[in-house]
């Protein structure tokens, strides 16, 4: 199956440093298309020219967050991921058979090539742990008889899937099954967006743990430092113009 690879982004001074460590990884992996979604009013001639080289089969949409959802405390990407959800619906409305997966990859993390592997593999919805989060070194749904019967967590135990955007995928099929499943604003706290979503396409009960029964961390919820522009002139000083 194809690996889909959702990932918002916007634009910031680590921007284009985080989409080539992202680029270098995917280059990686087989049969990946990267679904490259600026939260922004147009494409950039940044991203363009980025996709452009990088590669790797991709898709770039576009769609700003509105203004009164960019506030600290209220959940990002939004719809940037739905936009996503959007292409790939209205891409396989004609073609149902074929094979796909999906998954949700931040700009910021870090991606083991094993965890493909393991993704690829999902016939419905599949989880494993997910490194640095939740105030955490890891979280992790807890697994017997190779059913997930709960969620190792420091944070808000009482989600009903204890889980980062980056712990899960869903198959394509899945995500045709359920046309109306989207990552909602209305009613959806910071952190629940991951529980919202999952609770409209699956249960508990059918996750599929990967990762050695969710004992491996293969991916890392990794943050870049705000960087420091202290000393960045007012207006442009230097001689030639730079590609940053
Ligand atoms: C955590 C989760 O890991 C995210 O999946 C979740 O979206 C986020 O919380 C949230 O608060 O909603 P965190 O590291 O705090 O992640 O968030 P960021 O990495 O800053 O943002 C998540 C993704 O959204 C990134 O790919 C980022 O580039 C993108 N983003 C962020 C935008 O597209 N627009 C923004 O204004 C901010
Ligand atoms: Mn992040």
């Amino acid at each position: 199956p194809t690996i889909y690879a959702i990932t918002p982004t916007y634009s910031r001074p680590v921007q284009k440093a985080e989409l080539t460590r992202l680029a270098n990884t995917f280059r990686q992996v087989a049969q990946l298309h990267w679904i490259l979604v600026e939260d922004a009013a147009a494409r950039s001639e940044l991203v363009s020219r980025f996709l452009a080289r990088a590669g790797l089969p991709s898709t770039h949409l576009h769609v700003p967050t509105p203004r009164r959802y960019k506030r600290p405390g209220l959940p990002r990407a939004t719809e940037q991921r739905n936009a996503g959800l959007a292409w790939l619906r209205q891409r396989h409305q004609h073609q149902r058979a074929q094979p796909g997966v999906l998954f949700f990859a931040d700009d910021d993390n870090t991606y083991s090539l094993e965890l493909f592997h393991e993704m690829r593999t999902t016939r419905k919805v599949s989880v494993w742990p997910v490194g640095l989060v939740g105030g955490r070194r890891y979280e992790r749904p807890l697994v017997e008889n190779g059913k997930v019967v709960g969620w190792y967590t420091g944070w808000r135990a009482d989600r009903p899937f204890a889980i980062d955007m980056a712990g899960f995928a869903v198959s394509l099929q899945v995500i045709l099954s359920n046309p109306k499943a989207v990552f909602k604003r209305r009613g959806s706290q910071p952190g629940m967006q991951e529980s919202d979503f999952l609770k409209q396409i699956t249960t508990v009960e059918e996750l599929e743990p990967k990762a050695n029964n969710c004992t491996k961390v293969l991916v890392w919820h990794t943050r870049t430092e705000k960087v420091n522009l202290a000393n960045e002139p007012k207006y442009h000083l230097d001689t030639v113009k730079i590609e940053v």
